[in-house]
């Protein structure tokens, strides 16, 4: 198994920020990240797909391992579901285009999430009223330490709002999940955004509601390809009773949902806006000009000015309103 030395991670993370891995290896089955589990025991390790949701302020004392584990195969289906496996570093969205134009249906709001399959289910990615656990029934692992085999079924995975057993963890590599998708649709309301972009079309085809998921996004989202981001750069805090009415005293028009047990939901976004900080801009880094939870690079390769600028957008939001704002983006 090649392992290299000394990489720069810069193409690895969608931040764009430099730094050095002191060993990278790329596995290409489960077999080898194995191999390669046992023989680095002792080094500090990391798992990376296409490096959407973190960026590095350092250079990486330890072993970078980014698995090339591909493969579609459709396990098992009746007239109603097919269940598929997905090798872990099959890209998303292409996973998502390949249900869609077959009408398997279940994850078409999470199109163009950028990413891959394994990242999917490590913090539950979730957008325009769906979460992926709705449709994850196992999830293969590899387990980091001891290099055996351990997979989840949806119970053990712990999922709820951008998390899992798998991001608490970071104890398992994900080699591959298996979805089981519907062969029927048909379109339920459940945001308020996916709902107007389809205002013309009240019963819309799952094609019509993957395109209608890609325009929105488009829109409001940067694409990190010209524009270096990570997407959401944190999550939307949850709230108890208490601090939902200390929000509403102090800003009366802030949107605040039900949670369930958990408590109640605020917008991340709508707090950096009202701190000041939408279109914000410090020398290289800043907040997109259409929304304020995306947090752009404008040119930096230190990832240090990025976590730098994070800093003052927390502090300002928790000195104006009192709430801590948890980043979603993996630092290091
Ligand atoms: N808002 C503002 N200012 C802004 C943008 C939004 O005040 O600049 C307020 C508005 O009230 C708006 C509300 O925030 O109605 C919600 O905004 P949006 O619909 O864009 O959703 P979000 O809560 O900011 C979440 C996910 C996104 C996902 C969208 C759509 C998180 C952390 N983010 O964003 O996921 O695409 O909903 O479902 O839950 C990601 O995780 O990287 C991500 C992009």
């Amino acid at each position: 198994m090649n392992v290299q030395q000394h990489i720069q991670l810069q193409p690895y993370n969608s931040f764009r920020t430099k730094a050095l891995a002191k060993l990278f290896a790329q596995p290409e089955t489960v077999e080898e990240l194995q191999e390669i589990l046992t023989t680095y025991k002792s080094e500090n390790k990391l798992i990376i797909g296409h490096g959407y949701n973190l960026f590095f302020t350092r250079d990486f004392d330890g072993l970078i391992i980014k698995p090339e584990i591909y493969g579609l195969q459709i396990l098992e289906e009746n007239d109603y579901w097919v269940e598929i496996e997905a090798g872990a570093s099959e890209d998303w969205d292409a996973f998502v285009e390949f249900c869609v134009s077959r009408g398997y249906s279940g994850i078409e709001n999470l199109s163009l999430i950028p990413g891959t399959v394994g990242a999917a289910p490590i913090q539950n990615i979730g957008a325009y009223g769906a979460e992926v656990k709705d449709v994850i029934t196992l999830v293969k692992t590899v387990e980091t330490g001891s290099g055996n085999v351990k997979n989840f079924t949806n119970a053990e995975c712990d999922f709820t709002y951008r998390n899992s057993i798998f991001k608490q963890t970071r104890k398992y590599v994900i080699t591959s999940v298996i979805f089981r998708l519907q062969k029927s649709f048909s379109y339920v309301e459940k945001y308020a955004d996916l709902s107007r972009e389809l205002k013309d079309n009240p019963h819309p085809l799952l094609r019509e509601v993957r395109e209608a998921v890609i325009n929105v996004r488009n829109r409001k989202l940067p694409d990190p390809e010209s524009l270096p981001n990570a997407g959401s750069f944190f999550k939307n805090p949850i709230l108890t009773k208490e601090e939902k009415e200390n929000l509403l005293a102090l800003l009366p028009d802030a949107p605040v949902y039900n949670a369930g047990t958990d408590g109640f939901k605020t917008s991340a976004a709508y707090l950096i806006e009202k701190a000041g900080y939408k279109g914000k801009r410090k020398d290289n880094v800043g907040t997109y000009e259409h929304h304020a939870l995306i947090v752009v690079n404008y040119g930096t390769e230190n990832g240090k000015e990025i976590s730098d600028f994070v800093q003052d957008i927390q502090h300002e939001v928790k000195s104006k309103f009192d709430i801590g704002l948890e980043p979603e983006v993996w630092m290091f």
